[in-house]
């Protein structure tokens, strides 16, 4: 699968109005973030130093922001400055930004403080680019009962559901934990989930029991391109196991076919014709929407 998340420590960090040393950050214990979770987050691709879909994961974070009632601390022009100097003071050409915004420094209290300032992280690692023989043939997943909260659509740092889920799957050495809520398929522990169905792409409906990916806008414009008709509608679990195929999407998996699912084959087993299609579109997507 992925390369483990390693940033070095030499990697160049942003945190609270300074740039530092990864080793060197320190926050305080009483960091919301630590004690409750209470923050959001974003992962950001960067191709050859250039951001990829800017605009669209920095709306996202404000969305994130505004549904935990976190001012929105910077600018887009402000974030993207900020993006671009950790960039620029990080050796790897692709990399992934990661950017997360706690609600700050308290005493212990459920209650949200008045008057703190929220904290402001922001690190960058290199682009876990997924492994040649994974891209050629697939990955294994398997399911599990989405057991998180309602709140999927906020990407909040509160992933212990997330965690949980993944462990499921890495521990049998899979790729992904498919998760499954009352007979329907949600997402992944990190990815959004799309099938294949009669020849037409298949994605769960956009909604608060899931993140919204930014790759789902993106999937919609690479399915026109490449003539494939998109349906976004309940996707039930037998469909899920009888799919054609099965895809993953995340900011670092971009396009993965999924081609064994609880021990068994998916369709041939093979990378199917609409993932390698986007795959192929998304690939070309990189040049002409990074900036
Ligand atoms: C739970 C979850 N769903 C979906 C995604 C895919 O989102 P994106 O395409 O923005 O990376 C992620 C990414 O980390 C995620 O954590």
């Amino acid at each position: 699968m992925t390369a483990p998340f390693d940033p070095t420590a030499e990697s160049v960090c942003y945190l609270n109005g300074t740039f530092q040393p990864l080793s060197q950050c320190q926050i305080s214990v009483l960091d919301r973030g630590f004690i409750f979770g209470d923050g959001v987050y974003e992962v950001i691709p960067v191709y050859g130093r250039r951001v990829f879909r800017a605009d669209a994961h920095l709306e996202r974070l404000v969305r994130s922001l505004n549904a935990v009632e976190m001012a929105n601390p910077c600018t887009r022009e402000d974030w993207l400055a900020l993006v671009r100097e950790v960039i620029a003071r990080n050796a790897q050409d692709d990399q992934c930004i990661y950017i997360q915004v706690t609600r700050g420094v308290a005493r212990r209290d459920h209650v949200f403080p008045r008057g703190v300032e929220p904290t402001i992280f922001m690190m960058s690692f290199p682009f876990p680019h997924i492994q040649a023989d994974k891209r050629a043939n697939g990955v294994a997943c398997i399911t599990a009962p989405d057991l998180r909260w309602r709140n999927g659509h906020i990407k909040s740092t509160s992933l212990l559901g997330n965690v949980l889920a993944r462990q499921l799957s890495a521990e049998i050495g899979a790729a992904e934990t498919i998760l499954i809520r009352d007979g329907w398929v949600t997402e992944a522990s990190a990815s959004n989930v799309w099938v294949v169905r009669n020849g037409r792409l298949c994605a769960p409906l956009r909604d608060h029991d899931k993140l919204e990916g930014i790759r789902v806008s993106l999937l919609e414009e690479l399915s026109t391109e490449i003539g494939v008709k998109l349906d976004f509608r309940p996707i039930a679990e037998w469909e899920l196991r009888c799919a054609e195929e099965i895809l993953l999407t995340s900011a670092t998996k971009e396009v993965l076919p999924v081609t064994s699912l609880d021990g068994r084959r998916v369709s041939e087993g093979r990378p199917g014709a609409v993932c390698q299609s986007l795959y192929a579109a998304y690939q070309a997507a990189k040049d002409v929407q990074s900036s």
